[in-house]
This record gives structure tokens, C-alpha cells and sequence, in this order.
């Protein structure tokens, strides 16, 4: 006859690829970094580690999807990239068409939601193009929420939600004593989204680079030396299941 003994409990292998439901983070936030040096490390040109980290996105979102996270925020595109050479701004600003092309029957399938945050305007027709249509086709899905940071900068996002918040208190459609931090929320791109839980960065850089600033004030983060074309569905488990071991105090004890 064998006894268990109950406060000895192995830890299995499944335990920590598979995440217990009620403690995966609601909203991960990941800087995919690391395109170019994967490319640089290779002989390429830095535009094929762009090419490469894109069907990792279409993984990750799977991996999202299935552990439970509800939303997926993907830093694309900075407000601060346009400073890179016109080619390979060009090039980036053509993958979101590329991607649906080639995976948005597959995120149908898996009912993943496309949403965006950034500043769309000043984005060629193609790119608006492509994104209004695969947040069209979307619409209706309830799973996962893929949410893509294009033309996203935190300041820029916070000062016009600031120049918004000033043209409605000058319209009276706003008095000053009832703006609080959540009625200001509500003028930045993530309103109706909860705050990040969980920010990823991969490629050894330590740093937001004017990344929902805001609304990472008491987020999660966890960094990787990985570069992003490297990254897996093993690592994003290993991140979340981190996540877990975490003790969130928001300034209590
Ligand atoms: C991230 O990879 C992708 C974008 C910023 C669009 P990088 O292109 O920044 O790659 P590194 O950091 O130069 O290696
Ligand atoms: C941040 O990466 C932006 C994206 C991943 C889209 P960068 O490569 O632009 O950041 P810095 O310049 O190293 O801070
Ligand atoms: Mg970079």
C-alpha cells in the first residue's frame, strides 16, 4: 500500500506549459524586437527579419489564444520608426497586408477579433486598407483580440487625448472637476481595454520606446535576450507561466 503524502506535490512538466486558467494574464503586451539583428546575424538584409518575425505573430496569437489571454497587444510600428530608411518603412507598412493575406482565415477559424491602436491617418492606403478590412471581416468574432500597435507612440497618444479632453471642456461638454484618471482613459486609444497584465520585450533591450506608458503603470514585465524571429510558443509559456509566480501589490503590501 503506498501513502501520498499531500504537502509534496512534484511539480510537473505540464504544470508549467500549461498555465492554470485563473492566473493568465487578461492582456499581454509584447515589443517584438530583434528583426533586424536576426537578419544582420544571417547576411540578410534587415527587411527579411521584418518578413520572418511576421509569421510569428500568426503563432504567438494561436498561443495567446489557446493559454486563455484575452487581449494580444503587438508593438508593429512606432511613431519614432519613421526615422528608419524609406525602404524599409516601406516595407513594414506593407506586412499588415501581407499578414491577413496569408492568416486571416486562420484567425477566423480560431474567432480572433483585429483591433488597432496608433494613429492610422498618416499610413498609405494600402496599409488603412488592409487593416479596415480584416477589423470589418473580425468584427463580430469574441475570442482573442489581436491588437495591433500602428503608428503607435504614447506621447503622441496622451497629448491629443489631452488636446480632446481641452476642446470638450471648451465646448462644456466636459467640466474640469470630473476628469479623473479613469474619464481621461477613456480618451486614449486602449479605451475599453483593460490595462497590459504582462509586458513582453524580446531581443535583450530593456526599455518601453514610448509604449503604452500610461497604461503600464503597474504592468508585469519580462524581458528576453531572444530576438524576435527566434521567438516561440515555448518561450511566450515561459513568460506567462513567470507571470504567475509574480506578487502584484499595486502599492499595497
Ligand atoms: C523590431 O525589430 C521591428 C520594428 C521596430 C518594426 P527591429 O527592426 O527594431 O530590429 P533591431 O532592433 O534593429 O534588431
Ligand atoms: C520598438 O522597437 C518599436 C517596435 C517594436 C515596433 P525599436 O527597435 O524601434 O526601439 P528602440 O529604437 O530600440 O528603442
Ligand atoms: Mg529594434
Amino acid at each position: 500500500m503506498s501513502f501520498k503524502l499531500p504537502f509534496f506535490k512534484t511539480k510537473q512538466k505540464s504544470e508549467k506549459d500549461t498555465p492554470t486558467i485563473e492566473h493568465v494574464p487578461r492582456h499581454v503586451a509584447i515589443i517584438m524586437d530583434g528583426n533586424g539583428r536576426w537578419a544582420k546575424n544571417r547576411g540578410l538584409p534587415r527587411i527579411a527579419g521584418h518578413k520572418e518575425g511576421m509569421d510569428v505573430i500568426k503563432d504567438i496569437a494561436k498561443a495567446a489564444s489557446d493559454s486563455g489571454v484575452e487581449i494580444l497587444t503587438l508593438y508593429a510600428f512606432s511613431t519614432e520608426n519613421w526615422k528608419r530608411p524609406n525602404a524599409e518603412v516601406d516595407f513594414i507598412l506593407r506586412l499588415p497586408k501581407e499578414f491577413l493575406h496569408h492568416y486571416l482565415p486562420d484567425l477566423m477559424r480560431h474567432n480572433v477579433k483585429i483591433e488597432t491602436i496608433g494613429n492610422l491617418d498618416v499610413l498609405p492606403e494600402h496599409t488603412k486598407e488592409a487593416v479596415a478590412y480584416a477589423k470589418a471581416q473580425t468584427e463580430n468574432n469574441d475570442g482573442l483580440l489581436l491588437n495591433f500597435a500602428l503608428n503607435y507612440g504614447s506621447r503622441f497618444e496622451i497629448m491629443d487625448a489631452m488636446k480632446r479632453v481641452m476642446q470638450d471642456v471648451d465646448a462644456l461638454k466636459l467640466s474640469i472637476d470630473a476628469l479623473d484618471e479613469s474619464l481621461f482613459s477613456k480618451y486614449l486609444y486602449t479605451d475599453g481595454l483593460t490595462d497590459p497584465d504582462l509586458l513582453i520585450r524580446t531581443s535583450g533591450e530593456q526599455r518601453l520606446s514610448n509604449f503604452l506608458l500610461w497604461q503600464s503603470a503597474y504592468t508585469e514585465f519580462w524581458f528576453t535576450d531572444v530576438l524576435w524571429p527566434d521567438f516561440n510558443e515555448d518561450i511566450f509559456k515561459n513568460a506567462l507561466h513567470d507571470y504567475q509566480q509574480r506578487k502584484r501589490r499595486y502599492g499595497g503590501i
